[in-house]
């Protein structure tokens, strides 16, 4: 049995949670809104982020993060990107040396350009990296809490800590891989989110799977550039936490982040959707990243683009289509083929 702290109770860290306390573990589970810890607590459930789902009895809950870290060996970091800082900045003195992190949010931070792992990083500066780990690949929290089988990959600096992770969550039904392209990994999860909400867009203009699949598989290139640029293997992306994942949140009715972009397609504007969702779409401010990462490192990433401008710049969707649509054509996978024959 191990004594775990998981921060964050949305859905994902709450599903998380709930499959290491079944597995028998010691497992306190942070959540931001008092309410949430209390009802988790008292009736077994997260009725903001989880309502459906019967949580172990055996799962505590509370609202006080320094508490929660005290004494664990492994925390799992499950906080939306836009609060990771914050979050981690107050914890860094109550976390040991020797506990393992495990970090399950997919995002880019806006303001410095920065990878989860990178921002935990410098929130960490005492923690040794090669004992964090990411954990990624398409896996929808509700399914993972109704037991259906679902495949991440685990990626880390240090083998060993790899390994123990991917032990850790392992289950007959949730099958963990494990990576060593930490920045690979979690580029996908990150940039699948953007790409999402385009598709999402494609889905509410009604254009067809034609237009579905040229926009995952165009959209799979721009992530394989961004992955490139900032040194992962491109074959990185041909796995869980890139295609995989990317398939997923594309086409998966759960998917908050091609919700939003269905609504666009059909005309709604961002803020109107985002004014009735609880819950994060880490696509919208991950756009914004990728969009002024296009800028910095001059690559050219016509879809996350466009799809930043319909958010954030007022431009229709329709007009987003017809300048994708009139692009001059080259080959199809140019400058990720040149990149290869260089190295
Ligand atoms: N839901 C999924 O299926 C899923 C799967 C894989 C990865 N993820 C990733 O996990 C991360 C968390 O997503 P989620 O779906 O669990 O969240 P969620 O949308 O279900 O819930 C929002 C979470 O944000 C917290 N929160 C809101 N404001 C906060 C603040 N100021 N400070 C700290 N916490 C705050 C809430 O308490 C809640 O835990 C995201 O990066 C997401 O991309 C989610």
């Amino acid at each position: 049995m191990e004594r775990i702290a998981v921060i964050g109770a949305g859905s994902w860290g709450t599903a998380l949670a709930k499959l290491l306390a079944e597995k028998g573990n010691d497992v306190l589970l942070w959540a931001y809104e008092p309410e949430v810890a209390d009802a988790i607590n008292r009736e077994h459930r997260n009725l903001l982020y989880l309502p459906e789902t019967e949580l172990p009895a055996t799962l505590r809950a509370t609202p006080d993060a320094p508490e929660a870290v005290e004494g664990r060996s492994y925390v799992i970091s499950v906080v939306p990107s836009k609060a990771l800082r914050n979050v981690w900045s107050g914890l860094a003195s109550h976390l040991a040396t020797e506990a393992v992190v495990v970090s399950c949010t997919k995002g880019i931070e806006a303001a410095g350009l920065k990878l989860m792992s990178e921002v935990l990083d410098e929130c960490l500066p005492d923690h040794p990296a090669a004992n964090r780990t990411v954990l990624s690949g398409p896996s929808f929290a509700k399914e993972v809490a109704r037991h259906l089988p679902t495949s991440v990959v685990i990626a880390g600096s240090d083998a060993q800590v790899r390994r123990r992770v991917q032990e850790l969550f392992r289950t007959p039904m949730f099958l963990t891989f494990t990576h060593d392209d930490v920045v690979g990994v979690e580029v996908g999860g990150a940039v699948k989110n953007v790409l999402a909400i385009a598709t999402g867009m494609a889905d509410g203009l009604m254009l067809g799977h034609n237009a579905r699949a040229t926009s995952i598989t165009r959209g799979l290139y721009e992530m394989i550039k961004i992955g490139q640029a900032l040194g992962a293997s491109p074959l990185t992306f041909m796995g869980l936490s890139g295609i995989g994942d990317l398939v997923l949140t594309c086409t998966g009715e759960l998917s908050r982040n091609r919700t939003v972009g269905l609504e666009l397609g059909r005309g709604r504007s961002l803020a109107e959707i985002q004014s009735e969702m609880r819950t994060v779409a880490e696509g919208v401010p991950t756009a914004e990243a990728v969009h002024k990462f296009s800028l910095e490192r001059h690559i050219e990433l016509p879809i996350c683009e466009r799809t930043y401008r319909v958010m954030y710049e007022g431009l229709s969707p329709h007009q987003a289509l017809l300048e994708l649509c009139a692009l001059p054509l080259n080959a199809e996978l140019g400058s990720i083929m040149r990149a290869q024959r260089v190295s």
